[in-house]
């Protein structure tokens, strides 16, 4: 870490960022504690889900200039509108959490509260943002403690074979 890159403090600045080319391998190299790893898919699987997958919309999050974390969201507004209307039809979700992780060493820093802040913002602006839900699978660390501050309720359903859904 150099000193034009300083690990950044509880009060640094949180803004989600594109993943380009210029910071890919920076995104990629983002990892959640080993106890966490079954909580989350890695950021490789899923930027390279999304590159097939018209309706997935993902953003580093970035504190200050420092990469800690990544979101990726699945946004049905996104696909073409008959490829939407057929998703409503079906009565999928419209807006859906797909992943959310911020990396072990910058954990505990109200990162990922300020982060996914700025998730339920940029969804509020979408079209038809009545709500937004999530899934977890059951375990010590999950993250629902984390995602009841926010706001989210658990529904008490089993949802695309994971046993917590959560609805904000
Ligand atoms: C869950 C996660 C995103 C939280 O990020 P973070 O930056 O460490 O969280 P914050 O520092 O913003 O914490 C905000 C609040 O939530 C609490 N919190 C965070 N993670 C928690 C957990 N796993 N269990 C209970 N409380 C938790 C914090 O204590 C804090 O509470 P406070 O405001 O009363 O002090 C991060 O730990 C992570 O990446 N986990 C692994 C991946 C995961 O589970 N993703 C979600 C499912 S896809």
């Amino acid at each position: 870490m150099t000193q034009d890159n300083p690990i950044p403090g509880r009060d640094a600045a949180v803004s989600l960022r594109e993943v380009t080319y210029a910071n890919l391998f920076e995104v990629l190299d983002l990892k959640v504690k080993p106890e966490q790893e079954c909580l989350v898919g890695p950021n490789s699987v899923s930027i390279s889900e999304a590159h097939f997958w018209p309706t997935g919309r993902f953003r580093a999050i970035y504190a200050v200039d420092t990469p800690v974390g990544f979101v990726m969201i699945d946004d049905h507004y996104l696909a073409d509108e008959n490829r939407t209307l057929e998703l409503r039809k079906k009565g999928v979700d419209d807006y859906y959490l797909q992943r959310f992780m911020i990396d072990g060493e910058h954990r505990g820093k109200g990162y990922g509260f300020r982060a996914m802040e700025l998730v339920i913002e940029h969804v509020k602006s979408r079209p038809n943002a009545t709500q937004m839900t999530t899934n977890q699978v059951t375990g010590d660390s999950n993250a629902g403690e984390f995602y009841k501050k926010l706001g989210f309720e658990h529904t008490g359903e089993e949802d695309r074979g994971e046993p917590e859904r959560l609805v904000i």
